[in-house]
């Protein structure tokens, strides 16, 4: 498979996709991205990295960081135990939504929707962690790119719009399900969802997960258990009330974020990253989850 040459054919037959769906209005900064914008890149076990589009231009990555957030937690000693705060089955429902909280006794569905990520960034945070800190390390060393950083412009547009998951922390405060003060939390939380990266840096940053733990210095991150855990979480639970779609579409691990990013994995094989800000009903990218659709199928490199 000549990787630039399948790379281009994809960003021609989604062309009519880019500029569908809206952007996500709910944060300013972000609404005001224009939609019809596109980039894609692949990334190879080796690290060599291909791209189409705009794929060297910065976005915010949004839940795309609560894939890492989970990693980081389960590769600190005892790191499994943040399972008995988190489920692992898809919601069904909005990323952002209070209702199951309150019939499961504060404990969020899984760690890809928003109140699953404030408890894994509460479990990284009682653990001692500067966890925007922690994340933006591990980035810029899987990536490569030292200039990784949080776009502060999305983090104060996102701080100031944050009642929802200001809520979504404080009803699971409410069930004992928080040890770190919400503030606290909240405001790590936003900062993760704002750094900006390309999609070659997401990609070479998600590259772990196509090796089985193995970082892009050849330790290990986690164990090899642990990585199909976390591939099977984002198969399943990845793409919102999507998952199911995205799954039958794509046939891959993916997790999106309201940006317009998606981060896909082959296991044993790459890492794909599309960026297109404008997203359908659930959140997710038109164009983006459509390229990753024409990828798996020309490619044949998927799950199943
Ligand atoms: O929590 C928010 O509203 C955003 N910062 C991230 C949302 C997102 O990408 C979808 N979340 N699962």
């Amino acid at each position: 498979m000549h990787i630039p040459d399948l790379l281009a054919r994809i960003s021609a037959e989604v062309a009519d996709e880019v500029g569908k769906g809206s952007a996500a209005d709910y944060i300013p900064a972000l609404a005001r991205v224009d939609t019809a914008r596109f980039g894609m890149a692949v990334a190879e076990l080796d690290g060599t990295v291909h791209g189409t589009g705009e794929w060297r231009q910065r976005f915010s990555v949004q839940s795309v960081s609560k894939v890492f957030t989970l990693a980081l937690a389960l590769a600190q000693p005892g790191g499994d135990e943040v399972w008995d705060r988190v489920g692992r089955e898809p919601s069904g429902d909005p990323f952002n939504s209070l209702v199951q909280l309150e019939h499961e006794d504060g404990i969020p569905r899984n760690p890809f929707i928003n109140s699953g990520a404030l408890v894994v960034t509460d479990e990284l945070a009682a653990r001692g962690s500067d966890v925007t800190e922690e994340l933006l390390s591990f980035l810029r060393k899987e990536s490569g790119s030292p200039g990784i950083a949080v776009d502060e412009e999305v983090a104060d547009s996102e701080a100031a719009n944050a009642d929802r998951n200001r809520a979504l922390a404080y009803f699971m405060a409410s069930y004992g399900n928080m040890r770190m003060p919400v503030p606290d939390v909240l405001a790590q939380y936003v900062r993760q969802c704002s750094i900006a990266m390309n999609c070659a840096e997401l990609a070479l940053s998600g590259l772990f997960l196509a090796r089985h733990g193995v970082r892009n210095d050849g330790s290990r991150l986690l164990e090899r258990s642990q990585a199909k855990r976390v591939n099977a979480v984002m198969l399943t639970c990845g793409t919102y009330d999507a998952a199911g779609q995205f799954a039958y579409r794509v046939g891959l691990p993916g997790k999106s974020g309201v940006s317009g990013a998606i981060l896909a994995v082959v296991p044993g094989r790459c890492t794909v990253c599309v960026w297109s800000p404008g997203l359908d009903a659930r959140g997710n990218s038109v164009a983006g989850v459509a390229a990753l659709d024409r990828f798996t199928t020309l490619t044949g490199w998927s799950v199943f």
